[in-house]
């Protein structure tokens, strides 16, 4: 019989503040990669599981899809609202979005929505989120010269070009922001309609009422938009339930929104932190997809996902038994000494640069192509008018056990 030993290292990965204190999380993360590499984590109000930090462990897991299911827990969440979640699922009311599924119906579901992510739908794209970029850069240069990143520019600017792509009317957009950040902004108060499964159940409500119409208008008068290609959107020539398309609305206007916010904030904020590297991408312009990817690596917005095993097996010679569940350290990942040189280097230049911040395998990012060329597009408009950046403030990091990054970053700058 195995005796599973609790790290203290460990607890970073069940406690939520761990997340907005980098020197903490990296001196535990670094430690376990070193000493634990699969972590037994037995804390309240989580069920158990245990914590994988090491690269190769991550794609192995992550690459063996039919022995590792996303189902039924693809996410840390507490023990209560992981029941929750069962019991709205059962009356079927809850969410299930392409990162709940298993194949191979995710396979069927993903490909709904895939056409509007490949290279053609990018470059369709490309003028818009130009355009945008310019006007967070202009609104940058008219609020200055100081204002804080995050709260007037990061997360605007993403949720915008996602909206865009659902094909939403604009006047939508405030009220879409409040909604993400009340489902996605985690344990942070400021964020918080309330803090009861039932209160976070009632954004889940207004979620649907929004999106249910949405469904209905597309279906009646289809344009050329992603929303219209979920609403009549089929698998095995059946039409998605609503509650389906209600799953696909959200994980698209989630997921593509408050991830590229934080790369966006934490990529600007890594080039303030190293003067040199913001020199050098100034004076290199073509370093810029290196210096995205670098800024994407660095900051990990996604911080975990998780899978649950279907049948007896190991990792890095540790037994797991079938129902087990083990949770991906994408952020140890990334770090990963055996797989960067000089892990804790912010490089613009470097490469070859294999984070697994998208993931890997059959749920890599959706959005990936997106998110890039989104980063891509606002440093590509705003460093060239850009002559002097510091921070006017002390930056604060969001306390999450999933997606995470600045709330607050406070800036002083002057812009051409
Ligand atoms: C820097 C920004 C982003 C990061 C770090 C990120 C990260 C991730 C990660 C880690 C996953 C899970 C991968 C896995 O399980 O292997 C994922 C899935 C997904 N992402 Fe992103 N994402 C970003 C931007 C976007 C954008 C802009 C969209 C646009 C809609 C998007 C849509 C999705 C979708 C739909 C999935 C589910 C895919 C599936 O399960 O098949 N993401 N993302």
């Amino acid at each position: 019989m195995t005796t599973r030993t609790m790290d203290e290292a460990a607890k970073v990965f069940a406690d939520p503040s761990a997340y907005a204190d980098d020197d903490r999380l990296h001196a535990a993360l670094t430690w376990l990669r070193a000493n634990n590499p699969v972590a037994w984590v037995d804390q309240p109000p989580y069920r158990p599981f245990f914590a994988v930090t090491k690269h190769a462990d991550i794609m192995d897991i992550e690459r063996a899809n039919d022995l590792w299911l996303s189902e039924p827990r693809p996410l840390l969440a507490t023990a209560e609202a992981d029941d929750l979640a069962k019991a709205q699922l059962e009356a079927g009311m809850g969410l299930r979005t392409l990162i709940h599924m298993d194949d191979p119906h995710h396979r069927k579901v993903r490909a709904i929505g895939a056409d509007w992510f490949r290279p053609k739908a990018m470059r369709a794209l490309q003028g818009r989120v130009d355009e945008l970029a310019k006007h967070y850069v202009d609104k940058m240069a008219e609020v200055g010269p100081e204002c804080d990143f995050v709260t007037e520019v990061s997360v605007n600017f993403p949720l915008y070009v996602i909206m865009s792509l659902l094909g939403l009317p604009e006047s939508d957009f405030p009220r879409m922001l409040q909604l993400t950040q009340e489902l996605f902004g985690g344990d942070e108060e400021e964020y918080q309609r309330g803090s009861t499964p039932e209160e976070k159940l009632q954004t889940l409500m207004d979620f649907f009422a929004y999106f249910n119409k949405l469904t209905q208008d597309r279906r009646a008068n289809p344009t050329d938009d992603l929303a219209s290609a979920i609403a009549n959107g089929r698998v095995d020539g059946e039409l998605l339930s609503d509650v389906d398309c209600l799953s696909y609305y959200v994980i698209v206007a989630t997921a593509g929104h408050d991830t590229t916010s934080h790369a966006i904030a934490g990529g600007l904020r890594a080039l303030i932190d190293n003067p040199d590297q913001l020199d050098r991408l100034k004076g290199d312009m073509s370093l810029m997809p290196l210096a995205v990817e670098e800024m994407i690596r660095w900051t990990t917005p996604v911080k975990e996902f998780m899978r649950t095993a279907a049948a007896d097996t190991e990792v890095r010679g540790v037994p797991i038994k079938e129902g087990e569940s083990v949770y991906l350290a994408y952020v140890s990942a990334n770090r990963d000494e055996e797989v960067f040189d000089d892990p804790f280097t912010f490089d613009v230049g470097r490469d070859p640069n294999k984070h697994l911040a998208f993931g890997y395998g059959v749920h890599f990012c959706l959005g990936a192509a997106l998110a890039r060329m989104e980063i891509n597009s606002f440093f590509t408009e705003l460093l060239p008018r850009l002559d002097s950046i510091e921070l006017a403030g002390a930056p604060e990091l969001t306390s999450t056990v999933f997606v995470g990054g600045l709330k607050h970053l406070p800036i002083r700058y002057s812009l051409r």
